[in-house]
């Protein structure tokens, strides 16, 4: 059957995806994490794909497939996410679902040992990689960021859109099983308001998130 314009509603179209957590050195063989698997950003990146998209995937360090048609850029840290981003600029729609670390550490050039167990790392706020692209010249036309929160979900969701200075801001309660789990329960948070949404598969999250970002382009 001819595939029409309905069928390929992104095709033409570039989106940018960040996914996973970061990992941050401590010294050259330990580092800082999280508990991101990545599975809810790969399934954004593959459901934009599907659509039609051109999908640049920035991702840390994870251990899933590359979904079907979408362009991989594996990073490491919070730092080469930011320059990954940058260098795949422009885009037309940006979707970070990476769980960035916050801080990087001071770390330390050769490997610490037990006996010398440093009383303190410290740690240093890491570039945001979202708010720099919302308020940044290179904005692409439509950023929606993730809010991982473990309570007051839709609240801080909400403040966080303003601050970020991001279109839409994808809320998601992660004090259960959430991050590596096979489903999410999120709230969409716009301008016009807070819709929440089913807890469902990530595949279906993906699948509802890239139809509305195919809609409002
Ligand atoms: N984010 C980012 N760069 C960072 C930190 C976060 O791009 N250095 C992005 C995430 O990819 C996500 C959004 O910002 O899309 C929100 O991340 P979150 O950790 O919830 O927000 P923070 O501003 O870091 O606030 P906090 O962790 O204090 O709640
Ligand atoms: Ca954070």
């Amino acid at each position: 059957r001819h595939l029409g314009i309905g069928h390929r509603p992104l095709s033409g179209r570039h989106a940018l995806v960040t996914a996973g957590p970061t990992h941050e050195p401590i010294d050259p063989v330990r580092y800082l994490a999280n508990r991101s698997s990545g599975r809810q950003g790969f399934a954004i990146a593959g459901a934009l794909a599907a659509l039609g998209a051109r999908v640049t995937l920035v991702a840390g360090p994870v251990t899933l497939p590359t979904p079907f048609g979408v362009d991989r850029i594996d990073v490491q840290t919070a730092r080469q996410m930011a320059a990954a981003v940058a260098t795949a600029l422009p885009a037309d729609v940006a979707v970070m679902v990476a769980a960035v670390a916050d801080w990087h550490v001071a770390a330390a050039p050769q490997k610490m040992k037990k006996g010398d167990a440093p009383a303190s790392l410290t740690l240093v706020e890491n570039p945001d990689i979202l708010a720099a692209l919302s308020q940044g010249p290179d904005r692409p036309p439509l950023v929606i960021g993730f809010a991982a929160e473990t309570e007051r979900v839709i609240e801080h969701g909400v403040a966080k859109r303003i601050r970020k200075g991001c279109d839409w801001i994808v809320a998601n309660d992660v004090s259960g099983d959430v991050m590596g789990g096979p489903d999410n329960s999120v709230h969409l948070v716009t301008a016009d308001g807070v819709e929440s949404w089913d807890n469902l598969p990530k595949e279906q999250v993906a699948a509802r998130l890239a139809q509305r970002i195919a809609d409002t382009l």
